[in-house]
């Protein structure tokens, strides 16, 4: 049914797995859609307790937005992916049910974007978390501006967030980005256990605090979101964006000159 997503229900728990593995799971336009139409059956769906989310293959989360659709993304373009992407990750925040993303490998842009708008995140000791945004040029344009603070701090944002640099699972755990780091091949089994244990409790009260606890977080991320959206779009502008998905296209360095 699906071309970039793969679904399947373990009773009430179900299972999606992000499935462009060819290409580590990037976040394609084509995903955008599909991942919208998705969530938007899901809600209807009156079995399903807790969604798992999950990256195909052994390498990967979800490494960010496809950089391929980056070369032609002016202003224009930036600001409306921004905020269709936004709107699709705050939807699975404030989803009827808790979602846990079982951070399998590389979760990276988009895909650190991803993790971050879900409930709870656990991970494997293979994953490795990072917003190398500005490496191209760009800034997070998918709500990470305005989650990753609030999870880890602004200090610890901050330093993902300009230096572009990768952390391991370790790290992400001290920080507080993920619950619990598992052995890989324990990974699917312990998410699959965390959703069980929080599908037999009741749905309303699970519902109602979840709703709750994601008001606990707001406080000006409206004007966040804006802001985020509108110096994305911007960035999409520069001479440096176009260097940096050229030199990541090319597979070398690239020179940078602030223009
Ligand atoms: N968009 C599009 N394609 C991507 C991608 C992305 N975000 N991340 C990886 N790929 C592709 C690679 O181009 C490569 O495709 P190819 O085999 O057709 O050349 C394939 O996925 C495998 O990736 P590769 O780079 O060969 O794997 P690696 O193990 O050497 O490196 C990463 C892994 C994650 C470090 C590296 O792929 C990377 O830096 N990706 C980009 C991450 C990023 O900047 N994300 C934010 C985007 S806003």
């Amino acid at each position: 049914m699906y071309k970039t997503l793969a679904y399947e229900k373990k009773e009430n728990i179900g299972i999606l797995t992000i499935n462009r593995p060819e290409k580590l799971n990037a976040i394609s336009n084509e995903l955008t859609k599909e991942l919208k139409k998705f969530l938007e059956d899901l809600e209807n769906d009156e079995e399903i307790r807790v969604l798992i989310i999950t990256g195909a293959g052994d390498k990967a989360f979800v490494a960010g937005a496809d950089i391929s659709e980056l070369v032609d993304r002016d202003a224009r373009m930036g600001r409306r992916v921004s905020r269709e992407r936004q709107e699709i990750f705050s939807f699975i925040e404030n989803l009827h049910i808790p979602v846990i993303a079982a951070v399998n490998g590389y979760a990276l842009g988009g895909g650190l974007e991803l993790a971050l708008a879900c409930s709870i995140r656990i991970a494997s000791e293979k994953a490795q978390f990072g917003a190398p945004e500005v490496k191209l040029g760009i800034i997070p344009g998918d709500g990470g501006t305005q989650r990753l603070p609030r999870l880890v701090g602004s200090g610890r944002a901050m330093e993902m967030i300009l230096t572009g640099d990768f952390i391991d699972a370790e790290e992400a755990y001290r920080i507080g980005l993920v619950n619990k780091v598992y052995p890989h091949d324990q990974l699917q089994e312990k998410a699959i256990e965390l959703a069980r244990r929080i599908a037999s409790r009741p749905p309303l009260a699970v519902r109602f605090a979840k709703d709750a606890v994601n008001r606990s977080q707001e406080g000006g991320t409206t004007s966040g979101y804006t802001l985020e959206s509108y110096l994305h779009a911007l960035s999409c502008t520069t001479e440096d964006k176009k260097e940096g998905v050229s030199a990541f296209l090319e597979k070398r360095k690239g020179k940078f000159r602030g223009k």
